[in-house]
């Protein structure tokens, strides 16, 4: 779909990675300033380059876990771009394993990042979204929805930033501001990638057939690309999305339709 977005400004976390690069490339074809945050700056620096020859763009390094980075990147977005149209929160962690396992630190650091740093870049960026009638497009997960076995930390995380797109939707539709959420299955990207490489035992081939091996479509399952995510981001964002608003919605090949297909 098209949809110019020339005169608004885009503030983008976790912007170095799988899906925050693709929504940022999405967004600046449309013509969007584009206000990217991650807490790598290498590949926050790097996609800022390519990007240049196509858009406004402002990189900012930031640990979305920390307000006060927080802070710091809105009021970046209102310095250099005026204002908030559309905060796109992408920044994310993942662990698995037994819950027997899991350290106190392996708590901490996701949920700080995943349900936390949604949290506060929503709180912080709504002064200025309610301005522009703007909206927000969290990054959930289908393990957001439902359950799967060994990612209990992750899942609440995940949990909690589907629940709080419904009730930061409650809470600001007054304003005509929208905050939805996507949940997508297995996406090729560097997590995914990480995720292989951490829990695969050594096989990280192994790893990705078992993921495929659960989804409806069989022999001819695939994992998503970033670039699929980022089109439904874009779609959510735009004018055609106006009667959309504290929506969980699902990308993931009907992985969490429900039963019957193992
Ligand atoms: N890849 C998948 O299979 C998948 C599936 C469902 C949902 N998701 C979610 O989609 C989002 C994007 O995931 P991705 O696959 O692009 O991952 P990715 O690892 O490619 O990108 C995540 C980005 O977040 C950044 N980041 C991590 N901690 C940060 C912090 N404290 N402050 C700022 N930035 C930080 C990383 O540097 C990285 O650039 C995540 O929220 C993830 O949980 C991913």
């Amino acid at each position: 779909m098209t949809h110019d977005m020339s005169g608004t400004t885009v503030v983008i976390t976790g912007a170095g990675g799988g899906v925050g690069s693709a929504a940022a490339r999405r967004f600046a074809a449309a013509g969007a300033t584009l206000v990217l945050g991650d807490l790598d700056g290498v590949r926050l620096e790097e996609l800022a380059g390519e990007l240049a020859a196509v858009t406004t763009v402002h990189a900012v390094v930031c640990d979305v876990s920390s307000v006060a980075d927080v802070e710091n990147l809105m009021a970046e977005a209102v310095e250099t771009g005026g204002g908030i149209d559309v905060l796109v929160n992408t920044a994310g962690l993942w662990v698995e394993g037994p819950s027997e396992s899991m350290a106190e630190a392996d708590w901490d650091r996701v949920v700080d990042v995943n349900l936390k740093g949604t949290f506060f870049c929503c709180s912080r960026a709504l002064p200025e979204l309610k301005k522009r009638q703007g909206c927000i497009v969290n990054l959930s997960s289908d393990c957001g929805l439902v359950g799967t076995p060994e990612t209990a930390i992750y899942t609440a995380s995940k949990g909690g930033v589907s629940l709080l797109t419904k009730a930061l939707a409650l809470e600001v539709a007054g304003d005509l501001v929208r905050v939805n959420a996507v949940c997508p299955a297995d996406i090729m990207t560097p997590m995914l990638q990480y995720q292989a490489d951490t829990y695969g035992g050594g096989d990280p081939k192994g790893y990705f057939r078992r993921l495929l091996s659960g989804y409806p479509q069989g022999a001819k399952a695939r994992f998503i690309t970033p670039e699929e995510v980022a089109e439904l981001v874009f779609y959510l964002a735009s004018p055609a999305a106006a009667p959309i608003t504290g929506a969980n919605i699902s990308i993931d090949f009907g992985t969490s339709a429900g039963y019957g297909y193992d």
